[in-house]
């Protein structure tokens, strides 16, 4: 297969390029390089540095190019600055709409988009299925939504068929020694207060009606979030499919499981609870296995020690 794969210059969609190389795919990449890094993009994959708001650089890469399928990563994708900056991302809406007209004119008839979480909002149960209702709290979420309608409807309109796959906490090295440039997830963080580049951990609350008062959270290895992506390349289902391992880590589980793996400890403290984070966010991952044959193997241990990998340090000998 040709696939073009948007964003195959960021954290998720670099390890996803490797893969297919791996499986030997032909791959095309186009990131704007905003956040993404040229070399973390496989050699063996063509890469053009586009924004998909261009419509006539995107084109280009179409007009030169058969593709049988499009994975769709690129994204602004900071919560926090999303409500700031609205402007900024709707290039996520306008980006995405570009990319399926040009699919329409040039009959590429299957896409994999990049969804998440927050498409769900506050969640009303502990464990969300995909029937949850859709009422997201920020822009980014919202941004998330629109792109999945519009891909429904084209669906229904030009028939292009597509998989939108609903992201929990991505986490974990895709054997790419990856450093997140602006850390704002847990893992990245502890690892930068681990190696002396922050002080402290805060941990947001410790008042939520969990076992410990810290929020709970799902997270999936970004290896097996890939898996499913080349699944849904397969794949006959057309619809959203939550990705999440169905298993809930509070984030003083988190700290304690990462002192424990490394035998090292690190400061922490308590802060206030964030605006918008819910206590409890869990997915139900059923309908990802029922439709994609997918079985996310990686546990929380194997996620920590390949993010040590990759930021360089040392776990093998304890304090
Ligand atoms: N990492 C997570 O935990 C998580 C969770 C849920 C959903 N997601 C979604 O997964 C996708 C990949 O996330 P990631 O963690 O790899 O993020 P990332 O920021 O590392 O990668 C996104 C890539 O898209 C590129 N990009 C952004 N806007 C672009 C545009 N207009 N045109 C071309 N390129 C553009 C960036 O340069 C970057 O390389 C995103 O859509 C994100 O919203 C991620």
């Amino acid at each position: 297969m040709k696939i073009l794969v948007t964003g195959g210059a960021g954290y998720i969609g670099s390890v996803a390029v490797k893969e297919l190389i791996r499986k030997k795919e032909s791959v095309v990449v186009i990131d704007n390089l905003s956040k993404g890094k040229r070399e973390l993009v496989d050699k063996k994959a063509e890469f053009y540095k586009v924004d998909l708001v261009d419509k006539s650089s995107l084109e280009k890469v179409f007009k030169k190019h058969k593709f049988d399928a499009v994975i769709h990563f690129s994204s602004y994708k900071a919560v926090g600055e999303s409500m700031e900056n609205a402007v900024k991302y709707s290039d996520n809406i306008v980006g995405m709409t570009n990319l399926l007209n040009i699919m329409v004119k040039y009959k590429v008839q299957k896409i994999i988009f990049s969804s998440s979480a927050a498409v769900y909002g506050m969640p009303k149960t502990k464990i969300i299925t995909e029937s949850h209702p859709l009422e997201p709290i920020n822009f980014y979420g919202y941004t998330k939504l629109a792109m999945e309608k519009t891909i429904e409807w084209y669906h229904k309109i030009h028939n292009i068929d597509y998989v939108a796959l609903r992201y929990f906490n991505v986490a974990g090295d895709g054997g790419l020694d990856y450093i997140d440039p602006n850390a704002l997830n847990i893992f990245p963080v502890i690892l930068e207060v681990m190696s002396g580049k922050r002080e402290c951990l805060t941990i947001f609350g410790k008042d939520y009606k969990t076992k410990d008062g810290t929020c709970i959270r799902d997270y999936v290895d970004v290896n097996d979030l890939v898996d499913a992506h080349i699944l849904a390349l397969r794949t006959d289902y057309n619809g959203a499919l939550n990705l999440g391992t169905g298993k809930g880590f509070s984030v003083m589980e988190l700290v304690n499981e990462f002192m424990r793996v490394s035998g090292k400890k690190f400061r922490y403290k308590f802060g206030l609870r964030r605006a918008g984070d819910p206590g409890i966010l869990v997915a139900s991952n059923r309908k990802a296995k029922r439709m994609l044959n997918w079985n996310p193997k990686k546990k929380i241990s194997d996620m920590i020690k390949s993010t040590f990998k990759a930021y360089g340090l040392d776990i093998s000998k304890k304090d």
